[in-house]
């Protein structure tokens, strides 16, 4: 007699998808990325091969990258900006076109989960061959972006087969935070002020990933909300990136359609979609949040339901229609909190329509094309 045994099955273990167990591995995804490098004792940051002051002389950095990994480069470049570290993140298929001026001087960090992707690739050539020093960020070892690069560094997030990104976004925007840190630390002689906060709070996500896991709301307010024409994401400052990750999911997954704005935004243009079957996801990062709120406000005036995604005691809360709650934590962070209940979100309202979440239509997990 034999057993039936199908390795896919058995590679989700007690999940349905892939995605939703690479969700669930996001606590240890982040504790295998951050494991050995805080120095706790000097506050440093310590990565691998890079000697304290291996950045030093570097004057800006360029992020180029795709799809989830954009986003993830663009929440790199603002907590690059913010620590002081003139930096700008860039759609590695449009920058053949729209490079800015490179020199010795400038980093250019290519940011891929599969390290194989042909416009990343590009990209990362064309910076090399002007002239900037280069930096892969990676999930694979051994890939052709790490290999090709003066220099790697790797995310630790382990296999990811589920063709929307999930688990890998958390970790490239976690060594981006700790990657900013570094370069201000050696180019600057001083890393981002607020360090000393910073450290613990990063040392503390897995357990505010766990928390959100087993307390979420997301499975109801996706069911409340599955006949809505349109999703709308919305977010300031580190909310942004978020905003624009959890628009993509949620249409990469469900195929409905779903747009994430920078929340002054709304005003100049897409408030003209909004209606009562439009639902706007507010996320509040601790980032001017009061203007982020009235924002919503605007949207809710019109007859939009809006869901705050926010800890528990934030003034959001009265005034939303709906609340997905997350842990407190540090402005630099809080983003990336949200984005784990707007992952399940879309998870759930992709599972509600019965879509095939693992291998969405017409994408593939790494494009090697042009
Ligand atoms: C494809 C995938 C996306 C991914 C993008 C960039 O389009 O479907 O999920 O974000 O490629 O992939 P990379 O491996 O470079 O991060």
């Amino acid at each position: 007699e034999t057993v039936e045994w199908d390795p896919e099955q058995a590679g989700k273990g007690e999940y349905d998808h892939f995605m939703h167990k690479e969700i669930h591995e996001q606590p240890t995804a982040l504790a295998q990325a951050i494991e050995g490098r805080i120095d706790h004792g000097s506050g440093r940051i310590a990565l691998e091969d890079f000697e304290p002051g291996t950045f030093e002389g570097i004057e800006s950095v360029q992020l180029v990258a795709c799809g989830t990994s954009y986003h993830a480069a663009l929440y790199g470049s603002l907590a690059l900006n913010a620590a002081g570290i003139r930096a700008t993140a860039l759609l590695a298929n449009e920058y053949s076109v729209s490079a800015p001026p490179v020199d010795d001087d400038t980093l250019v960090i290519a940011v891929s989960q599969s390290g194989e992707t042909a416009d990343t690739l590009n990209a990362l050539r064309q910076a090399r061959a002007s002239g900037a020093r280069t930096l892969t960020l990676t999930n694979v070892v051994g890939s052709t972006a790490a290999r090709e690069a003066d220099d790697a560094l790797f995310i630790r997030a382990g296999p990811e087969i589920g063709v929307a990104a999930t688990k890998t976004f958390s970790s490239q925007a976690v060594m981006l935070l700790l990657l900013a840190q570094r370069l201000a630390d050696d180019v600057r002689g001083e890393p981002h002020a607020d360090l000393d906060s910073l450290l613990p709070e990063l040392a503390a996500m897995p357990d505010r990933i766990d928390a959100i896991l087993e307390a979420s709301t997301a499975d109801r307010v996706a069911r409340r909300y599955a006949d809505s024409e349109s999703y709308f994401f919305i977010g300031r400052g580190l909310g942004f990136p978020v905003a624009l990750e959890g628009a993509l999911k949620f249409k990469e997954i469900t195929y409905e359609h779903a747009e994430g704005f920078a929340s002054g935004e709304l005003k100049h243009g897409p408030l003209a979609l909004v209606t009562p079957e439009t639902p706007v996801f507010a996320i509040f990062t601790g980032e001017e949040d009061e203007k982020t709120l009235k924002n919503a406000e605007e949207a809710q005036t019109r007859g939009a339901p809006v869901v705050a995604v926010c800890p528990e005691d934030h003034r959001a809360v009265a005034v939303a229609d709906d609340h997905l709650r997350i842990p407190e934590t540090d402005a630099d962070l809080a983003g990336l909190l949200a984005n784990v209940q707007l992952q399940l979100l879309s998870y759930h309202a992709a599972d509600l329509l019965d879509r095939p979440i693992d291998k969405p239509r017409n994408l593939a997990k790494s494009v090697t094309v042009e």
